[in-house]
């Protein structure tokens, strides 16, 4: 059975289950309207972004310094007061200013030379031109694209196996059994102090996606995530349709993002998530030349849209919970494991997750972050170690080797992609950068076992994804349809 807008808009309305075409593409002109559909939600998205802006008037607050004393702030308003710290300044001409497209900038010498060795390295393939436009309005192009989606474009028709040489599936779901991935995307922001403590009051640890703008304008923030155990990846430079973007560009959102987290947190990231989902073979083999990982999701709560800076009532968003919720109980997706993805775009999708948390406890057995869930002991090439699914299960869940509040600083600190793509969780890159300067790849980061790397390599989704051939039965849920693309499949 092919997934069409029509079976979709039944499984919202009818909580009935849907089957999916996974890798495929969608045939069905009606999924182009659901496309479009998905647009004009993004645009409400858009809107989002810009209420986020940098700060305008930095304001000098001597107290703000360090990580610790940025953490102990209670009062939202004065965690979002604007902090100028001399170490940032020192490094922001090296970054693209926040929130503009991400470019090379101008006497960027090692940028370019790490883009001149990802495409020497033959890794980005020949063929996939940009697509539609940053905003994601894609009507100019779908016209003329193949329904048998050669590029495997995720927007367009769920794909995330790669249809060209060489690169990796997304990692989509968490091989192990009953387990929630726990997944936040967008910060960090500068009300998230209340929902750090939760966490940290909880005994738990999440993956950040964070977005390379919000680092440099709010670094202390950033620091926390790390500092507090917290597993961090890459979000992008300025939050847009990646596929839109010229090869040189959707190199330069990615690299200034994890060049910046290296810089500010002290860690070279190898995983990335794609706004909106918007991925294809092109930006994969980018992503890869990084060393970046691609990391999609399972369930989509949509809690982006919470009122009030969003459009939909809490009730809305605690029904997509429970919907998630509910397939762990009932339904082909039960006790398999998921990656949900929540936000840390506003104080309100925060406190929603935060009242959510204790149903999320009663009905899966582990909620954890995607170290644990791929037994990813050294997800960075620096040496800190994080808990593997065992140990993180049996409540041994710090990692070691962290940076200090007290001393973290940030500082240029020679991000340096080809130690990442070295440290991946698959050991099956081939091509980037370290190839590009004749390293031998292919083998795995040392703490990652076969089983692992099997699983991350895409085997897992003959558990989670591969149902029956390329087939895929999602489970009874609005949520579920809607990270299908019922409706906004936004990240
Ligand atoms: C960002 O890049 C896109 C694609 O190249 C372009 O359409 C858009 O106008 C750019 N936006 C800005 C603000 O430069
Ligand atoms: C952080 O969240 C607050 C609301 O809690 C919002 O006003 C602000 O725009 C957000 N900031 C960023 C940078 O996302
Ligand atoms: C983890 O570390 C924190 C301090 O950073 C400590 O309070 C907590 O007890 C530790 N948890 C475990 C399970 O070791
Ligand atoms: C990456 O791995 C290769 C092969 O093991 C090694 O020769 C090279 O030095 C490594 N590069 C970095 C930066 O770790
Ligand atoms: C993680 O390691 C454990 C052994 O400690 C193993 O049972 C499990 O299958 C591994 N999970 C993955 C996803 O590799
Ligand atoms: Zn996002």
């Amino acid at each position: 059975m092919k997934l069409s807008a029509t079976a979709l808009v039944a499984a919202v309305t009818l909580a009935t289950s849907v089957t999916a075409n996974i890798g495929r593409g969608i045939a069905d002109p009606k999924a182009i309207e659901d496309l479009y559909r998905r647009h004009r939600d993004s645009g409400e998205y858009q809107k989002l972004i810009h209420k986020r802006g940098s700060p305008v008037q930095p304001a000098l607050r001597p107290r703000a310094t360090t990580e610790p004393d940025q953490a102990a702030i209670t009062d939202a308003t004065q965690e979002c007061t604007a902090y100028n710290l001399p170490e940032i300044s020192a490094i922001a001409k090296n970054f693209p200013a926040p929130w503009d497209n991400a470019t090379i900038l101008p006497g960027d010498t090692q940028a370019q030379a790490v883009w001149a060795s990802i495409k020497a390295s033959g890794i980005i393939p020949a063929g996939i031109t940009p697509k539609g436009t940053a905003n994601g309005d894609f009507s100019a192009f779908t016209p003329t694209y193949p329904h048998s989606d050669p590029d495997c474009w995720w927007t367009f028709g769920g794909c995330d196996t790669p249809k060209h040489p060489n690169l990796a599936n997304d990692l989509v779901s968490c091989p192990e059994p009953d387990t929630w991935g726990l997944t936040f995307d967008d910060g960090p922001n500068c009300t998230h102090n209340a929902f750090y403590d939760f966490l940290q009051k909880n005994n738990q640890k999440a993956t950040m996606f964070y977005i390379g703008s919000n680092v440099l304008d709010w670094p202390l923030e950033a620091q926390r995530g790390i500092v507090d155990g917290h597993h961090i990846c890459v979000h992008t430079w300025s939050h847009q349709y990646m596929t839109s973007f010229p090869d040189e560009q959707v190199f330069a959102e990615l690299y200034y993002t994890a060049k910046v987290i290296k810089d500010v947190v002290g860690v070279t990231p190898t995983c990335w998530r794609p706004p909106f989902g918007d991925i294809d073979d092109r930006v994969r083999a980018i992503a890869k030349g990084l060393g970046l990982e691609s990391v999609l999701w399972t369930d989509d709560t949509d809690d982006w849209k919470i009122l009030p800076l969003g459009t939909l009532p809490t009730a809305s968003i605690d029904a997509n919970y429970a919907s998630i919720i509910a397939q762990e109980t009932a339904g082909p997706r039960a006790h398999q494991g998921n990656i949900v993805l929540t936000h840390e775009i506003n104080g309100h999708t925060m406190e929603e997750f935060m009242a959510q948390y204790p149903k999320i406890q009663a009905a899966f057995k582990h909620i954890v972050p995607l170290t644990a869930c791929m037994n990813q002991t050294n997800p960075y090439p620096e040496s800190i170690t994080y808990p593997n699914f065992a140990q993180y299960v049996a409540g041994n869940i710090n990692a070691t080797g962290l940076p200090q509040g007290a001393t973290i600083k940030a500082k240029d600190a020679k991000y340096n992609p080809t130690a990442a793509v070295n440290q991946t969780m698959t050991g099956t890159q081939t091509g980037g950068v370290a190839s590009a300067t004749g390293a031998v790849l292919g083998s795995k980061s040392s703490s990652t076992t076969g089983a692992a790397a099997a699983a991350a390599s895409g085997n897992h989704k003959s558990s989670a994804g591969k149902m029956g051939g390329e087939v895929m039965v999602i489970a009874t849920s609005v949520a579920a349809a809607l990270a299908l693309g019922a409706t906004a499949l936004l990240v």
